[in-house]
């Protein structure tokens, strides 16, 4: 029998004070569980944007230039992103545990630079648990003749996988070789992306960039893409903000970037301050005197 002895009795109701209904601010996650809406509050917590700093090329590219030691590279910037996208090798071999910036784990592979898209194959969603993931990042190749079914096949099984855990799943649109980097191509991969179970979506930005994220329920991040002038790469991210994406995903315009810390510190600005490009650029000037 429990000890009663000094047993405080319940008193403190409340009775004038509802309890109060909770909204949940990120697109398309009102009617998710508890743990998927938790993790998705890790990567767009703040208000509802992301900057995710990815640094997952060298599961196709190998030792990319910025990111031949990520250690050295990539950790000293963690503190500034909200989210870091690696694979699981990079993860158990360089990144501290004692870290507590959220991961995005990029979950499938198959192919290297050295070859053609191939085979992908999806991890164990257990791998993801045990590795305390907040999102498992999935290819997805539309227009691939070969591939495009495999591909889709691999993100709808990760989702299933994904919802037994709680946790998310992001679709990364592989742009197929056949296909124009054009709002038409993204508006279709996005959805596809989404409509197959996707929590968030990356695609790249383009012209006509606001019916790309109108016509996707879920959260948009783009990628970077390849190395631009700085006042270049913050005008995209700017752009993408501006016509409504929830974050970019970026890699090489951070770590390539001639100062990696100003650079993630200025676009951090422009998705959480709404800064202007240009006076984004003066930050990452400032910052890199
Ligand atoms: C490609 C990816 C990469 O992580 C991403 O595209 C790299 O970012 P960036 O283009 O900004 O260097 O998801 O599949």
């Amino acid at each position: 029998m429990a000890d009663m002895d000094n047993f405080k009795e319940a008193e403190t109701f409340g009775l004038n004070t509802p309890q109060k209904t909770i909204g949940f601010p990120i697109k398309g996650a009102s009617n998710l569980d508890w743990g998927m809406k938790n993790r998705l509050s890790r990567i767009f917590g703040k208000d509802g944007k992301s900057l995710m700093l990815a640094c997952d090329h060298g599961f196709i590219m190998g030792p990319t230039g910025g990111i031949e030691r990520i250690d050295l590279s990539i950790v000293p910037l963690m503190k500034y992103a909200d989210c870091l996208m690696c694979t699981r090798g990079v993860l158990r071999s360089v990144i501290p545990p004692t870290n507590t910036t959220p991961i995005c784990l990029r979950s499938d592979a198959g192919s290297s630079v050295l070859t053609e898209l191939n085979d992908n194959v999806m991890m164990a969603v257990e791998d993801a648990v045990r590795l305390n993931a907040s999102c498992m990042a999935m290819m997805v190749a539309l227009g691939d003749e070969r591939y495009e079914g495999k591909t889709v096949a691999n993100l709808f099984r990760t989702v299933d996988a994904g919802q037994k855990y709680g946790i998310p799943v992001m679709g990364v649109t592989a742009v197929g070789k056949q296909m124009a980097r054009d709002a038409r191509y993204f508006r279709l991969a996005a959805r596809v992306c989404a409509e197959n179970g996707a929590n968030i979506v990356k695609t790249y930005y383009t012209e006509g960039f606001d019916t790309v994220v109108a016509s996707c329920p879920v959260p948009i991040v783009i990628a970077g893409g390849k190395k631009l002038p700085e006042r270049d790469a913050l005008e995209l991210a700017y752009r993408a903000m501006n016509d409504g994406a929830a974050g970019v995903d970026m890699g090489r315009n951070v770590f390539q970037s001639t100062n990696p810390a100003a650079m993630i510190r200025a676009v951090g600005a422009v998705i959480h301050k709404n800064l202007k490009p240009d006076a984004a650029y003066e930050m990452f000037q400032d910052l890199s005197k």
